[in-house]
This record gives structure tokens, C-alpha cells and sequence, in this order.
């Protein structure tokens, strides 16, 4: 995780510097730092804690420099202290850098350098890594021709010897106004100003200065001075850059009148599926279309087989498609967890579509499960929210989530779209198989539908709040669900432990009596999914189980439905509808319900503990 930014141009360093890692701040949180270099010297001020901390230190500390680089961490090696955070300057004074990702042969290489006398003064792998180019460095040659480019020769020299994940950026005394950078599976992004670069974890640090960026591709290495910028790879091969642009401006990064990313990002869900949906649906009516699948309709229909791979949220996004389309496309689907698949080397049928799903695109396990997967052969689809991510860019094709910039940690908008794609692509097999054209035409109506039915289910925020207050103070929590709300209550524990720290479970709600039953007790509330529909009153039997038992219950049901009296202490209801996009209905309560639990709580619902938003380590 960890976001990285380094600013070289004609402005205060530091101000452009603070204001990316704000934005960045959402990838970790442990500590942070900022480095300026001015002529030959190197300003450093670092502090564990947040990005909060490090300006009002910054505000006292008064330096002037236009280059710089800033770091916010999220701790892999050594705990959180002033000492490990970054920026890491080698010991003999003259490199200073940030580093996103782990250097996995670490230990060997402290070895070695404290052999030859460097010294450490931090925990982590990456102080290694400032030592290593400052060992290279001391050791190339000074000749006339070679005096440009002994830097970043430095830098490429080092990075040949380094196992594991890297995104960094580097100073250097010897060369004033100049950054170098490089990454390997973990992202970095360069900003291309007016008369200014800007290197960053991902755009949401630079998209205020600039909108054109280059996406640097693993093994890249960048060389910024204040009049230009080159890549080569690791292997000196020279790369002609491609200029990018960004369509998303600051103001999708910002909370607006919300008191959390999070209560933004669940209340834009209407707006937010709109777009989603966007241009997707086939002239006659009946079925999905998407353009970026680089697949013909025949190759599409020959498919026996589909796998889906994702982590956390996303993974709970790909069951409900399971569901989805074994339910209306009659295709068996299988689901992965991504960080299993890559190392599982599961037996896979020829005729299989790959499909991984990330709202990132930067979740290390997802990209390397891709990685994994065209290793075997396999065309690799992605459905993915950011454009331009190193998963957008590896797919072989893809479906990207156009919800713009999620920022609070715990995923709701980019949930709810990743449901409603994958009920797009249930229909769209639908219709190549069995789904007539009138089915096809009611599940379309439906889908259309969703952003007024979120709507309406958002309305329930005010009565969801009073609930909230009432369980907050409780230790457990049970979800439950059954069908294609299994994953949603798998869904709605993930959600309430992440951000409110409460012990959650979800379970499909007939499995409690094969062992979690055990839990419940009037210290143990249940949330349970019981819509209208065949299973009701299976779900209602389950619902007296726990009653029986003294556990306190919320429903989440229906309108319409009819649940006997007593059953359950609070009922929210959500509007009826196709059971195609019910799990997208029914996202929005226990997402209401996990907010407000936290913010009762006290918690700090946007940077919970111990998390970040993508995790681009193993
Ligand atoms: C969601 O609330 C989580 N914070 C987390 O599980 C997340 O969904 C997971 O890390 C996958 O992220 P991605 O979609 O960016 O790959
Ligand atoms: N491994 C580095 C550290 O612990 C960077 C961590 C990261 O990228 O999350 O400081």
C-alpha cells in the first residue's frame, strides 16, 4: 500500500507535496514524511501518524524547495515509528527515497551493505534500498559522458538486484531538481504539467495539477529534471512515453457536504449505477453490450466454463455473479479467492473465461491470479473501477465500473456497480442461450430501474440511524442470508467489522444450526435477509430458531412481505423487485446500517485500523 509523490517544478514543493498525500492518505495511514531537496542539501521531516501531523510539523519547519518527495505509509516491516517512516535517506547523506511494496531479499542485501559499512537506522526493507543505489553509486566510475547518467544508472544498477514489489522515487545531492522513479507491481503514475512533473501512487494526488499522465508499466524507469522526462526499462531500452488523459476531475475526490467519504459514496449510488450502466444496454432492448471484451459473441457462446477471481469486497461481488449467471445462463461458474488461486495451480477446463474483479486494479493477489491465469493461457477479462489501473492495462479485455474515484476505505459504490456489471454479464450469456427476448426486455427494465430502487432504499437512512444507535454498543453480530443474499451477508459482516470493529459472521441463514447457532443469545443480534420469495418461509423458520434462543434480530425484508408478528425487533424494508438486482437493493441497508454503527462508535470510518484501501502487498 503506502502513497508516494514526487514534485519536481517551479512550486513550493512541500504544499503540492502535503495536498497529494491527503489525497493519498486513504492507501495508509501509519506515518508519513517529505523530503525537499534544495541545491545540495536534503531537508527531511517524517512522524508517525497521519498526513495531519506531518503538515502541522511542516508548517513549523518552513522549507523552501521546489523538488521534493512525501510518503504515507502502511507499515509492512517495522512498526510505526518516526524512525521507519520514509522518506529513507542512505547513511552516507546522499540519496533520500519513498517506497510502496516490499523488498522480499532484504535481509541478504542489509547483509552485505553492513559488511561494507553502511549503517541503519529503521526497521524496514526499504532503507536497504537507499543504501543499495548509494553502494552502486559510489562504485560506478566518474567519467565525463557518464557523469548525466550516473544516477539513474544508480538506480537501475540497484533495482536488477531487488526481489519483490516496488513503486519508489528517489533523490539525489549530486542532482538538484531531479527525481528518479521506478515500479514494479505496485503502481505509479507520472503527472505531466505545465512546466511541472508530478510522480504519484495514483491520480487522485496529482489530478488537481494535471489531467495527462503517463501509466508506468513494471520495470520502468523514469528520470524527471525540471526541462523534461525519459523512461527506459531495466534493461537501458529506451520507451516512447504515452500521454495520457485523466476524465475525472478533483471534485470527484472530494466529501462535499458529507461528514465521510464513505456516507458520500453510499448516498451517490444512484448516480453512481447510472453510469455504470451507461451505453450498455443493445438497441432492441434485450440484452447487455460491452466494448471493451475484445471477444466475439460466437467465442462467447462456445464457453463451457467461467472463473472469477477477486479479494474481500470484490470476492463477495463475483458469488452473487456466481449466482447470477449459474441461475439465468445456465454456465457453471466458479469463484476464487485470488490470493488461493495464485497458488493453488487449480486444474482449469480449456473452454473457461477468466474474469477478475478490483475496484483498484492494483490488489497485488488479483493481479498476480491474472498474471497466473495467462500464464496458463487463459484470456483474462476485468471488471475494474479505475482506468488506466496495472489490472485495466494486463486484462486482456475488460469492463471498467465508471463510478469515479472511491476513496473511503470500506467499498460500498464500487460494490454495488461491480453487482450490477455482473448481472449484466448474466444477461448478456442469458440472452446468447436459453432467456427469450421478452425475458431479456423484463431483466433490462429491471436493471434500469436500479437507481430509483437505490434511491428509495436509501430513504430508510433516517430509521436505519435509530436502529444503529441501539446496536452499537454490542460486541457480536451475526448476518444472514440465503441464495444470492448469502454473499450479502457475508458482505454486511465484512462491512460492520471493518469499520466498527465489531466480531461479525456471515452465514448462510440454514447453516446456524449446524454450529453458529451456538453464538446467539440476547448478547448476539442477528441482521437477516428475508425477502419475498420461494425460501421466505424457510428464512422466517430460521428467524424463530434465533427468536427461541433470545437473539435479537433485524429484518431486512421486502415491502409487501409479511413476517409474523414478533419475529423480529426492527424491520427495514427495501422495495420489491427483479431478483437480478435484489443483491444491489439490498446492499444499501446493511451499508447504512455498518455507517452508522461506526460513527455512533466513535470510529474512524474512512481510515479504519490496521487497513488501506488497496492493498498492493502480499
Ligand atoms: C472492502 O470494504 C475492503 N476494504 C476490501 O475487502 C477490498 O474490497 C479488497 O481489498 C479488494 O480491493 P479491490 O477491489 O481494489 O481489488
Ligand atoms: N515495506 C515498506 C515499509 O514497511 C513499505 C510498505 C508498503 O508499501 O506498504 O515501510
Amino acid at each position: 500500500m503506502c502513497g508516494i509523490v514526487g514534485y519536481v517544478g517551479k512550486q513550493n514543493a512541500v504544499t503540492i507535496i502535503l495536498e497529494g498525500l491527503k489525497r493519498l492518505e486513504y492507501r495508509g495511514y501509519d506515518s508519513a514524511g517529505v523530503c525537499v531537496q534544495k541545491g545540495r542539501k536534503l531537508d527531511l521531516l517524517k512522524k508517525a501518524g497521519r498526513v495531519e501531523n506531518l503538515a502541522k510539523a511542516a508548517a513549523q519547519h518552513r522549507f523552501t524547495a521546489t523538488t521534493g518527495i512525501g510518503h504515507t505509509r502502511w507499515a509492512t516491516h517495522g512498526g510505526v515509528t518516526d524512525a521507519n517512516a520514509h522518506p529513507h535517506v542512505s547513511s552516507d547523506g546522499k540519496f533520500a527515497l519513498i517506497h510502496n511494496g516490499v523488498i522480499e531479499n532484504y535481509a541478504q542485501i542489509k547483509a552485505f551493505l553492513a559488511g561494507r559499512g553502511y549503517t541503519f537506522k529503521s526497521e524496514t526493507d526499504t532503507e536497504v534500498l537507499c543504501n543499495l543505489i548509494a553502494y552502486h553509486y559510489a562504485k560506478e566510475p566518474v567519467r565525463a559522458k557518464s557523469r548525466q547518467t550516473r544516477f539513474v544508472e544508480s538506480v537501475r544498477k540497484t533495482l536488477r538486484h531487488v526481489e519483490g514489489t516496488y513503486g519508489i522515487a528517489v533523490l539525489c545531492v549530486d542532482f538538484p531538481g531531479q527525481i528518479v522513479g521506478s515500479r514494479k507491481a505496485s503502481p505509479l503514475i507520472l503527472g505531466v504539467g505545465e512546466h511541472e512533473y508530478i510522480l504519484a501512487s495514483d491520480a487522485s494526488a496529482l489530478v488537481s495539477r494535471t489531467q495527462n499522465v503517463v501509466y508506468l508499466k513494471d520495470g520502468e524507469i523514469v528520470h524527471l529534471t525540471p526541462e523534461s522526462f525519459s523512461i527506459s526499462t531495466l534493461d537501458q531500452a529506451d520507451v516512447s512515453p504515452v500521454v495520457d488523459k485523466i476524465h475525472w476531475s478533483v471534485t470527484a475526490a472530494d466529501m462535499g457536504k458529507y461528514a465521510h467519504f464513505m456516507e458520500k459514496e453510499i448516498f451517490e449510488q444512484p448516480a453512481a449505477l447510472e453510469n455504470a450502466m451507461r451505453g450498455r444496454f443493445a438497441a432492441d432492448g434485450s440484452t447487455a453490450q460491452f466494448g471493451g471484451l475484445n471477444i466475439t459473441p460466437g467465442e462467447f457462446r462456445d464457453l463451457e466454463r467461467f472463473m472469477f477471481c477477486a479479494c474481500g469486497t470484490a470476492w463477495h461481488a463475483c458469488l452473487v455473479t456466481e449466482h447470477l449467471i449459474e441461475r439465468f445462463a445456465r454456465i457453471p461458474v466458479e469463484v476464487d479467492y485470488a490470493s488461493e488461486f495464485r497458488y493453488r495451480n487449480s486444474p482449469l477446463d480449456p473452454r473457461t473465461l477468466f474474469f477478475v474483479m478490483s475496484q483498484s486494479g492494483e490488489t497485488i493477489d488479483t493481479l498476480a491470479a491474472l498474471r497466473e491465469a495467462k500464464r496458463k493461457g487463459y484470456r483474462v477479462m476485468a471488471v475494474n473501477n479505475v482506468v488506466g489501473s496495472s489490472i485495466a492495462r494486463e486484462a486482456d479485455g475488460g469492463i471498467y465500473q465508471h463510478v469515479g474515484p472511491e476513496v473511503g476505505v470500506a467499498s460500498t459504490k464500487a460494490f454495488t456497480s461491480q453487482l450490477l456489471i455482473g448481472a449484466m454479464i448474466a444477461l448478456y450469456v442469458a440472452r446468447m442461450r436459453d432467456m427469450s427476448f421478452s425475458d431479456g426486455v423484463t431483466y433490462v427494465n429491471a436493471l434500469k430501474g436500479v437507481p430509483e430502487l437505490v434511491r428509495q432504499a436509501l430513504q430508510q437512512a433516517p430509521k436505519i440511524k435509530a436502529i444503529a444507535r441501539r446496536y452499537a454498543q454490542y460486541h457480536d453480530m451475526l448476518f444472514l442470508g440465503r441464495l444470492s443474499l448469502f454473499p450479502l451477508a457475508l458482505e454486511g459482516a465484512l462491512k460492520l467489522k471493518e469499520i466498527s470493529y465489531i466480531h461479525a459472521e456471515g452465514y448462510p441463514a440454514a447453516e446456524m444450526k449446524h454450529g453458529p447457532i451456538a453464538l446467539v443469545s440476547e448478547k448476539c443480534p442477528s441482521v437477516f435477509f428475508a425477502p419475498q420469495g420461494e425460501i421466505f418461509n424457510k428464512i422466517v423458520s430460521s428467524m424463530q430458531e434465533i427468536k427461541a434462543r433470545k437473539g435479537p434480530i433485524i429484518a431486512i425484508t421486502t415491502e409487501g412481505a409479511e413476517l409474523p408478528k414478533g419475529v423480529a425487533d426492527d424491520v427495514i424494508h427495501i422495495p420489491a423487485c427483479h431478483e437480478a438486482v435484489l443483491p444491489i437493493v439490498a446492499a444499501i441497508p446493511v451499508q447504512l446500517l455498518s455507517y452508522y454503527i461506526a460513527v455512533e462508535r466513535g470510529c474512524d470510518v474512512d481510515k479504519p485500523r490496521n487497513l488501506a484501501k488497496s492493498v498492493t502487498v502480499e
